[in-house]
């Protein structure tokens, strides 16, 4: 006998069905809702509200748990790579050693963009920020590949291997492009000999005679950056992605729209305003005490970047295994002092003994760390939520799939409570106030 929760309203009971999903996380079902009551739910911001049900990824925010296809993201960050876990989130499995070298295949394929995209990205004035280049980049894939951009799901998921691959070997092409344009200096055209991370920072970094080798350390904290943010369930940016993909639009149009929402200092933007937050301190001559007092308002450019998050009210799983490689990095750069470091290090130890981060739950997120990684790196702090992005590409495929091949799939249409005015007669304009 199926579970149902009783509502009263009205004097009348309502039974709801219970879902349980695959952790015990339940749910109760309230499609019918309306149609049976008048009532819609309210949830501002949506923190409380399961928006469909996904076989990706299983977070645990309350001890700090994090699992791609049921697989522990500690095992993956030490035993996996970024396109092993790409193609895992994905696809929904590891990949046996044919499948891996398809994969790989593909990606090299693709890694190199049409001339006609090395222009437009040559267009952009000197001064775009990266993500708003990245966004019209990524949509305008659906322009240089329009028979993988239908916005007929059914004919999309035909295509859907080689418009999978596109996506997650160009943005790492763009964002190494993109580097290089807004600099003046040459692009690099990517090695198809290379593995993702050292192709990416070769089109970074490499000069016209001057090759760029990363130490194993660097290619392996990048690797894992990628890995740590490959998904993280219905969160801001791959909500809009499935939000975009359930009108139809296309993968590239949907994660072009991904992109936009990751923008943000609430969201993916955090990694770059960590380190802002870092620099003023510093140029302050603070160590970090003053600012932990000022943060325990909680608003404006007060806030503790890089502390808090929605879902985790325990230490992100991804902040400890991001801090834990960052020191390798640090160390193989030769990097021993880093007053912004000395500074993070500060704040976290303050914070994390301070009654109003303790009492609200607020503990260091993976942006945190990601930045200082990004910075040891070299990569400049504009650049940083294009890290984020890249990183984040599988993710945004792999839900932005679940939408398409949902044979249920509705357009997503949330109702809203009206505020405003109730109705009333046009003024003309010689008796308005
Ligand atoms: N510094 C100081 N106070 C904070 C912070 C912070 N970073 N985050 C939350 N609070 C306070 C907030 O003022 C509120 O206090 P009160 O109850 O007294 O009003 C309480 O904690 C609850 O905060 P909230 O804003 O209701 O929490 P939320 O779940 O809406 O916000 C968050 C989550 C991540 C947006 C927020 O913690 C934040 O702005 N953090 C800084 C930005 C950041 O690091 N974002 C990256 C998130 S991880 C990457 C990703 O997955 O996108």
């Amino acid at each position: 006998m199926p579970k149902t929760a009783l509502l009263k309203l009205d004097e009348k009971e309502i039974a709801l069905p219970i879902i349980v999903g695959s952790e015990g996380e339940k749910a109760v079902d309230i499609a019918k809702l309306r149609s049976d009551t008048g009532y819609i739910t309210y949830d501002d911001g949506f923190g409380n509200t399961g928006s469909c049900t996904s076989n990706i990824t299983f977070i645990d925010g309350d001890i700090g748990i994090l699992r791609y296809r049921g697989y522990p993201i500690e095992q993956l960050a030490e035993k996996s790579s970024f396109v092993e876990c790409a193609y895992l989130v994905i696809y929904g499995e590891l990949p046996t050693s044919e499948q891996r070298a398809k994969f790989s295949r593909l990606l090299t394929k693709h890694a190199p963009l049409h001339e006609g995209m090395t222009r437009f990205l040559s267009s952009f004035p000197r001064e775009s920020h990266p993500m708003a280049i990245l966004s019209a980049a990524v949509n305008s894939l659906g322009a240089y590949y329009p028979h993988l951009a239908t916005n007929n799901h059914l004919h999309d998921l035909e295509h859907f291997d080689e418009a999978a691959a596109i996506a997650i070997s160009k943005v790492r092409t763009i964002t190494a492009h993109t580097y290089r344009v807004t600099r003046g200096l040459p692009f690099n055209y990517p090695r198809p000999n290379y593995g993702y991370c050292e192709n990416f920072l070769h089109l970074m970094f490499s000069e016209p005679y001057n090759e760029y080798i990363p130490t194993q350390e660097v290619a392996s904290a990048l690797n894992l950056f990628l890995l740590l943010h490959a998904d993280h369930e219905q969160n801001c940016s791959t909500s809009t992605v499935k939000m975009v993909g359930s009108s139809g639009a296309n993968l590239f149009a949907s994660v072009s729209a991904g992109v936009n929402a990751l923008w943000g200092p609430l969201h993916g933007g955090a990694n770059m305003a960590v380190i802002e937050m870092l620099k003023s301190i510093h140029a302050e001559g603070d160590d970090g005490t003053k600012f932990i007092e000022a943060a325990k308002s909680g608003k404006g450019e007060a806030r503790l970047m890089g502390f808090g998050h929605r879902v985790y009210k325990n230490y992100d799983p991804r902040a400890k295994i991001i801090k834990a490689s960052f020191y390798k990095a640090l160390a193989s750069l030769g990097i021993k002092n880093d007053p912004l470091l000395n500074i993070a290090m500060k704040l976290e130890e303050c914070a994390l003994s301070d009654d109003y981060f303790v009492s609200r739950k607020l503990y260091p997120n993976v942006d945190f760390y990601s930045g200082l990684i990004m910075r040891a790196i070299g990569i400049p702090e504009n650049i940083f939520t294009v890290m984020f992005a890249i990183g984040r590409m599988p993710g945004w495929i792999a839900q932005w799939r679940e939408v398409a091949v949902n044979p249920k799939l509705k357009i997503y249409r949330p109702r809203q409570i009206y505020t405003g005015k109730t109705v009333r007669d046009y003024v003309p304009v010689e008796q308005r106030q």
